[in-house]
């Protein structure tokens, strides 16, 4: 199987290149030969990849980026990703998009994938939520909603009173990887592909011993309660995979 991958220098795609690259042939070219918001250079690059599945991470995710320059964060995200769904209709692949939990307001937690979206916080959970809607414009497509943290927690501290279902990138990639193998096969539109609910606090204590508590109601903007999502349909989904005659 051929899976062309955006956004294989970030974060996520930098693990996820080298688990992919284990069971399907990866093509992840790098902004410079496949700007996203160029949609001709996307529709050639998947045409001549002959791909199976377009694994479309590549995102403007400064959060506080978009606030200022919001024309960037929509360029990249929501026209980036009307010209993967472009791209994956070119070649018939299948378009397996990534998205957030932000597009949850987060007052509640436990979002299943059915679940209302929105309002949503900011200027870069508003275009995650549309470019799923651009996504969706494709005639096969999987939108994974998840959420992850570097592999080594950054700061000091942590808040006790945030909850939330993600993890470190390199729990989280396995997973993602797992999804884009098995693409063709999985039936779901929406996926969560997350952990179980903890608060920040004790997810930083995991690789952070010494972190100190603290609470949200410091921070300079406002946080939600709770964006924990509702990952039973990935658990029961990776389960069947992994026995034997699965897929995975
Ligand atoms: N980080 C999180 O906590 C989090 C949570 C939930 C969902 N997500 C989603 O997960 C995905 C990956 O996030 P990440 O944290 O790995 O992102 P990241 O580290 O910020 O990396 C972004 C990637 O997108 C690429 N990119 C940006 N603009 C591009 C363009 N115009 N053309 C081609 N490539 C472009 C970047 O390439 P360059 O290296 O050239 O800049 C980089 O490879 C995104 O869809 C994000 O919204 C992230």
């Amino acid at each position: 199987m051929k899976v062309l991958v955006t956004g294989g220098s970030g974060r996520l795609g930098s693990e996820l290149l080298p688990l992919l690259g284990s069971t399907t042939d990866v093509h992840a070219p790098g902004r410079a030969s496949l700007d996203v918001t160029h949609r001709a250079s996307f529709v050639t690059a998947a045409v001549d990849a002959a791909a199976d599945v377009i694994l479309h991470a590549a995102a403007y995710t400064d959060v506080a980026g978009a606030e200022r320059d919001r024309d960037a964060c929509w360029l990249v995200n929501v026209v980036g990703t009307r010209n993967a769904a472009a791209a994956a209709e070119a070649c018939g692949a299948k378009l397996v998009h990534v998205s957030t939990d932000y597009v949850f307001w987060g007052d509640r937690g436990g979002y299943a994938e059915g679940d209302t979206p929105g309002p949503v916080r900011n200027y870069y959970a508003l275009t995650k939520l549309v470019a799923e809607e651009a996504a969706r414009r494709t005639a096969r497509h999987l939108i994974v909603r998840t959420s992850f943290r570097p592999r080594q927690w950054p700061y000091p501290r942590a808040f006790t009173d945030l909850y939330t279902s993600q993890d470190y990138v390199d729990v989280i990639a396995p997973d993602i990887a797992a999804v884009a193998a098995n693409a063709l096969a999985i039936e779901d539109e929406v996926l969560h592909v997350a952990t179980e609910r903890k608060s920040v606090y004790e997810l930083a204590r995991r690789r952070a011993p010494d972190v100190q508590p603290a609470s949200k109601a410091e921070a300079p903007v406002a946080l939600p309660d709770d964006v924990s999502l509702d990952v039973g349909r990935w658990r029961a989904l990776r389960a069947q995979l992994m026995t034997p005659g699965g897929r995975a």
